[in-house]
């Protein structure tokens, strides 16, 4: 009998991504920095390739073909954005820049102009600067004040102690669904639920998990959710914010100039309908159209599928850095199964340096990051100035772990 070797996912995709074929310091690249930015597949290399060769134009404005082109494409990729998250509406989604732009969108023109002095809002320990120091600068202009969320001993999200900080002083819980540090994924349902109990509005930064997992607003219920596309297939330069329809509505705009109004005057403006409000300005188009292909691209793979195969990565990943016993992991450990936290691992390895690490690491070809990856406050609470992260995606596997663990290894004899 001839025996079937099992493809896994990583095995079907893994030629989407030419960028994973080449040598690195003579060594084949192994790229596990995947929650600072992901690959991107051919599929997206050519909408974006294909929007410059064939349909370049400004959208919304000219009447002529290729304006036409564009802003079908545009608006397209609103569409796909829209049902990749489960949204009722295409107006809740509105393009950024990137994840940054977006909450920052949000901190000004809704927090700015809605808190007072003595109103809460809630952060917890692990945020991302981009959703700390936006919030920071509300309550500098405002007076609101910020209250943080704890970790666990398990370096998790503390429920019971965001049970007791939350009161209807509470008007805004800004939290992050998959911790890009941690690897914690956060019971968003809940904190959404206890929120809205409290009258509270809820931001979910979703960078981390909308690469990986089914989102769907409408069971989250949340009212503004922020990603950014090159995490998740697509190009730098383009991201997005959903919010509720009615939310949206009823703030300001943010930025000003053209796309957003209906009519200018010398001395006052009237302002477009979503999502055009705000979106002022000529919009990064082929990136926009190009994160449609993206989310395309990842639905047609299944969210359902890179997370079960992600977590069998998670598994393997768990399973043999537990032979380093110098290692310390950051953030809660994993089922045997490879569920209950993100296909990444933080670490520290006793005196050594991450940067050291990262630097021997590089050159067997192998791509980790290190530093305090945007969660400084984090980083402090652990008592830690920086920390080694190897982050995996679909096109990981288990064959590059053992590869990065067997460096690893190597790595921490050398400086041992
Ligand atoms: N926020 C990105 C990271 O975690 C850049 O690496």
């Amino acid at each position: 009998m001839v025996a079937t070797q099992v493809r896994t996912l990583a095995d079907k995709l893994r030629l989407d991504f030419p960028i994973l074929y080449q040598e690195v310091n003579g060594k084949p690249l192994v790229y596990l920095d995947n929650a600072a930015t992901s690959q991107k597949p051919l599929a997206v290399l050519g909408a974006i390739q294909h929007y410059y060769r064939s349909d370049n134009a400004n959208v919304h404005r000219g009447v002529h073909t290729l304006s036409s082109r564009a802003t079908d494409a545009y608006e397209g990729a609103r569409d796909k954005v829209a049902a990749f998250v489960n949204s009722n509406s295409r107006q809740e989604i509105i393009f950024t820049r990137n994840a940054t732009e977006a909450i920052n969108l949000v901190a000004y023109a809704w927090g700015q102009t809605t808190l007072k002095p003595g109103d809460e809002i809630i952060l917890s320990v692990m945020e991302h600067h981009s959703n700390l120091v936006p919030w920071q600068i509300v309550a500098q202009r405002t007076g609101a004040v910020l209250k943080f969320v704890e970790l666990t001993d398990t370096q998790e999200f503390d429920l019971s102690q965001f049970r007791s900080l939350i009161s209807d002083k509470t008007k805004l819980v800004s939290v992050v669904h998959v911790s890009n540090t941690l690897g914690c994924i956060n019971p968003v349902e809940e904190i959404v639920a206890i929120a809205h109990n409290h009258g509270a509005k809820v931001l979910i930064d979703a960078c981390q998990s909308a690469p990986h997992l089914l989102l769907d607003v409408q069971t989250i219920d949340c009212d503004w959710l922020v990603a950014s596309g090159h995490k998740m297939c697509a190009p730098t330069g383009i991201g997005f914010l959903y919010g509720k329809l009615d939310l949206l509505r009823s703030m300001p705009p943010f930025l000003g100039g053209g796309e957003m109004i209906v009519d200018v005057f010398l001395d006052h403006s009237t302002y477009a309908d979503l999502p055009n409000r705000f979106e002022a300005g000529t919009p990064a188009i082929g990136e926009a159209i190009a994160l449609g292909t993206a989310v395309e691209y990842l639905t047609n793979i299944g969210m359902d599928k890179i997370h079960a195969y992600e977590q069998e990565l998670t598994a393997h990943l768990f399973h043999r850095l537990a032979e380093i016993p110098e290692l310390t992991i950051l953030g809660p450990q994993p089922k045997a199964d490879g569920s209950g936290r993100a296909a990444l691992a933080s670490f520290t390895a006793g005196e050594v340096h991450p940067h050291d690490l990262s630097t021997i690491l590089d050159g067997e070809g192998i791509a980790i990051r290190s530093g305090h990856h945007c969660t400084q406050p984090l980083h402090r609470i652990l008592d830690i100035s920086s920390s080694a992260r190897a982050s995996l995606y679909f096109y990981n596997t288990r064959e590059e772990i053992d590869v990065f663990v067997k460096e690893l290894k190597e790595a921490i004899a050398f400086f041992g």
